[in-house]
């Protein structure tokens, strides 16, 4: 309750109620009051401004809108928005109320007025700004690349300075500010640092005090890096090759040469292209560019020639024995040439530098030997590439021969003239006695009859050697006499020779003519021994030897399969009878009825043993030939050594080899005697050497008590089908054999075995036999005496190998024969041996 006093002079009063609380409705009651007297009292309402609305501030915005908030005035549910000189009343009782504003211009400040109402009273109002979001940027340029950046162009937004710039840079989130200066209308910004090769997601955004726009989403690519290793691998007249290295995932090239482009697409790890359609020793400029999403990386250059043409032709002016002099035209004016040629086997190669303002080349080769066919390779060179070279012959002049001389012929009336075999490449030889000339070939023997002459005379005599028509050597000139005794004694002579020998015809037909009937059977008797075949003697076996081994052993061959029929026409009857099949080891090598080795069969037992007589230098039955025992005929063998009275074995082989057994094991594991059907055998000795073992056997009978000694020589380094390393241990060996046949004397026969008795086993008796012909006769029949013993045996040296290695053995043989002391060291007595046949054989 107030009391108002108002002024006395004033026609109003004013009064102001306070402190009030803001938007309240009050009911007054103003009451009149008189000399101490109320009046009824006058009843009004009237109402507090509200507060104005706190927190009023932007929580969101774009190009067109912005949405603001503010807190609730204590129950109040409108509120005046002024904007623009508009006003938008906002109805809410929301504790935050929140209102969007739009059909706004975007990058735009706006200011807004918030009033709270209360019965129609508005509070004092806030104030608020806030701005729109910018727009994107229209477009972005990239204006330049290369491998570490990119440049980009703009046009500013409404003149808004502000721009970020976002992208990922290997992995990582790159945010950059772009202040753009005030006064330009666009933006240039170089991105930087960047990774060559790489395409970039850019988002662009423009910001308007400290709003951002949407962003404006592009791409842009960093150029590619460079190829390396940009280089010529290979090239020829019309092309070539280029290879580099591939630039990280990039699988296209562009090649720039003679201003076009050739477009190159591979994704090797090295790239190699090949320029064809170019022009023969020219020099090229080839610029490379990698593309990445069309985008050329700067590009590398390389220079790089065509191989030069070939010379058109070469030609041999002029030539003698120790030169040739070459000629060509030059290629496109090309000074460097390379010849190659081979001399005496050595390859030469020449440099030759023409002179440069000659058209045309003359060069000369030099030194040469006389009458060579050179084969000449002429190579053109440009920028140190070659071509692929012009190929010519060339002869130089032959040289005459080296000597010469004549001999008396034909009692002077002819001369017989001999000469040596010129040297090198020759034609004829050309022989001039008194301008008469006689031309002898190549193919010839050296030597000519002039006849026509005049005994007791000298001529002179020239001779040249000619290849082709041109090629002349320089004449070798000589005297030559002729006979000059014939002049009287010749025609004498011959008239009395023909007397005598009419003489004598005339005796021999009138009282002996039983020496004409003998002459007969001579001839038909020489033509039996014929029959054995030629012998080689030891200065031709060389040659021999040569001529079966050309072409891949051809004359081997030749002669081995000649031996495959002989003999085996022959009856093997007893070896194929039931019982004794069992005995043979090989089903296919089976001994011949009529030399088969027969035991004897007074216990009731078979008579058959794989065994044959074989032939030896001196007689039929001087070898046999056995197959190695089986255990089932192991007693049957020793029962041979005894009746055969055999002194030595030879065995060729081991008793297993490769897994597989050979030959059963027919003498005692050690010195306990061991009992092989009636015979007891001993090992008295054994001795081992590196290739064979000796060993001596007492062999004692059970019945008699008889005692006999045998030598075992087992040679242990022999592969089976095969031949030995090298034919001087077998040769070795063999002098061993031989001395013990020599010394227990040769009565009788030394058996020899390997496994199937045939292959090692011919070929060790073979080369016994041959040893001992070469020693005594100066020469052999190699295949005579295979031939022989294939009568005796089947498959007696058994394979080609076998064969050859017995020529190899006598090539050795004479060989080692020739230089005796290279054996020294190895075995004393064989030298002595040696010795001794090397002096035989003289
Ligand atoms: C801006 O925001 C308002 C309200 O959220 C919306 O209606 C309008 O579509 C938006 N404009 C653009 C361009 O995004
Ligand atoms: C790439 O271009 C920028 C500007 O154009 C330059 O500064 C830079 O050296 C260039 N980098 C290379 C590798 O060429
Ligand atoms: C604008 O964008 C940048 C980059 O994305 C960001 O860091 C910043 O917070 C943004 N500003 C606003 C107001 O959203
Ligand atoms: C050059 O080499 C190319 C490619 O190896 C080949 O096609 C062309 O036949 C060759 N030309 C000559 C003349 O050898
Ligand atoms: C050219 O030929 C010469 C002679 O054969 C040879 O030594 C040289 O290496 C060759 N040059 C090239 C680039 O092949
Ligand atoms: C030229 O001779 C060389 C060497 O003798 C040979 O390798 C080459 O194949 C020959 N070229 C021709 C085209 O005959």
């Amino acid at each position: 309750v107030e009391n108002i006093g108002a002024p006395p002079l004033d026609a109003s009063v004013e009064y102001e109620v306070y402190p009030l609380t803001a938007g309240t409705k009050y009911n007054f009651t103003l009451i009149t009051v008189f000399e101490g007297v109320n009046s009824t009292g006058y009843n009004f309402t009237a109402v507090t401004a509200p507060r104005n609305a706190e927190d009023f501030k932007t929580v969101g915005q774009n190009e067109t809108s912005i949405t603001l908030q503010w807190k609730q005035v204590n129950n109040i549910d409108r509120y005046i928005l002024v904007v623009n000189e508009e006003e938008i009343t906002v109805t809410s009782s929301e504790e935050f109320v929140t209102h969007t504003v739009s059909g706004l211009t975007s990058g735009t400040r706006y200011k807004f007025r918030l009033f709270t109402v209360f019965e129609n009273v508005t509070s004092s109002g806030v104030n608020h700004t806030a701005v729109t979001a910018p727009d994107n940027v229209g477009e972005v340029k990239v204006v330049n690349q290369n491998e570490t950046s990119i440049t980009l162009k703009w046009d500013k937004v409404k003149d808004i300075s502000v721009y970020i710039l976002q992208y990922d840079e290997n992995g990582k989130p790159r945010v950059e500010n772009i202040g753009a200066p005030p006064l330009d209308a666009s933006v240039e910004y170089e991105v930087y640092p960047l990774t060559a090769g790489t395409k970039y997601n850019f988002t662009l955004i423009t910001v308007f005090e400290g709003v951002n726009s949407t962003g404006y989403n592009f791409t842009a690519v960093t150029a590619p890096r460079n190829a390396e290793d940009f280089k010529t691998v290979g090239q020829n007249e019309t092309s070539i090759t280029l290879q580099w290295k591939q630039v990280n995932n990039i699988d296209r090239y562009i090649l720039v040469v003679n201003e076009e482009e050739i477009t190159v697409t591979s994704s090797e790890e090295f790239v190699t292209h090949t320029v064809s359609g170019l022009t023969s020793g020219t020099r090229y400029e080839f610029r490379l560019f990698t593309v990445f999403e069309n985008v050329t990386s700067s590009g590398v250059n390389h220079t790089a020639v065509t191989a030069p043409d070939n010379v058109g032709e070469v030609k041999v002016v002029n030539q003698n024995e120790t030169s040739i002099t070459l000629k060509w035209d030059k290629v496109k004016d090309i000074s460097v040439y390379i010849l190659q040629y081979d001399e005496n086997g050595k390859p030469r190669v020449e440099n030759i530098d023409a002179l440069p303002l000659d058209a045309s080349v003359e060069y000369e080769v030099y030194p040469l030997t006389a009458g060579t066919k050179y084969n000449f390779t002429l190579i053109t060179v440009f920028e140190g590439v070659n071509s692929t070279g012009y190929n010519f012959t060339a002869v130089t002049v032959p040289s005459p021969p080296s000597s010469a001389h004549c001999e008396y012929y034909a009692a002077g009336y002819s001369a017989y003239v001999f000469w040596n075999k010129p040297d090198g490449v020759w034609t004829t030889v050309e022989v001039n006695v008194i301008g008469k000339y006689y031309e002898v070939d190549d193919s010839e023997e050296q030597n000519i009859i002039i006849q026509g002459l005049q005994p007791a005379r000298s001529y002179q005599v020239s001779l040249n050697s000619v290849s082709g028509h041109e090629r002349r050597s320089n004449s070798i000139v000589f005297q030559c006499s002729t006979d000059p005794r014939g002049v009287i004694a010749g025609s004498v002579i011959a008239v009395l020779l023909f007397c005598v020998l009419v003489c004598l015809a005339v005796f021999i037909f009138l009282k002996r003519p039983d020496i004409i009937s003998r002459k007969k059977s001579f001839i038909s008797g020489s033509k039996r021994t014929k029959r054995k075949g030629k012998l080689i003697t030891a200065t031709q076996f060389a040659d021999h030897f040569n001529k079966l081994n050309v072409d891949d052993n051809r004359g081997f061959s030749e002669e081995y399969e000649d031996l495959a029929p002989i003999g085996t026409n022959q009856t093997q009857k007893a070896a194929d009878l039931p019982d004794n099949q069992v005995r043979n080891r090989f089903k296919n090598v089976l001994p011949y009825d009529w030399c088969r080795v027969k035991l004897s069969t007074s216990n009731g037992t078979s008579d058959y043993i794989n065994a044959s007589y074989m032939p030896g230098y001196n007689s039929n039955r001087e070898y046999i030939a056995s197959q190695g025992p089986l255990p089932s005929t192991v007693s049957d063998f020793w029962r041979m050594i005894w009746e055969q009275r055999v002194k030595g074995i030879v065995m060729v082989t081991n008793c297993t080899e490769g897994g597989k057994i050979k030959c059963e094991r027919y003498w005692p594991a050690d010195s306990k005697p061991c009992l092989y059907g009636e015979l007891l055998v001993t090992i008295r000795s054994e001795e081992q050497n590196l290739n064979w073992t000796m060993r001596e056997f007492s062999v004692k009978h059970r019945n008699t008590s008889e005692e006999r000694s045998v030598k075992h020589f087992h040679f242990t380094a022999w592969p089976d089908h095969g031949v030995p390393e090298g034919s001087e241990i077998l040769i070795q060996f063999r002098g061993l054999v031989r001395r013990h046949i020599e010394k227990e004397g040769a009565r009788a026969p030394t058996v020899v075995h390997c496994s199937a008795g045939v292959g090692r086993t011919g070929t060790i008796i073979a080369l016994d036999v041959l040893l001992q012909q070469l020693e005594k006769e100066r020469a052999v029949g190699i295949k005579e005496f295979v031939h022989k013993m294939r009568l005796n045996r089947p498959h007696m040296v058994q394979t080609e190998s076998q064969y050859v290695f017995l020529h190899q053995c006598i090539m050795d043989a004479l060989h080692s024969n020739q230089k005796p002391e290279e054996n020294i060291y190895e075995n004393a007595d064989l030298i002595y041996e040696n010795a001794t046949a090397l002096r035989e054989l003289r």
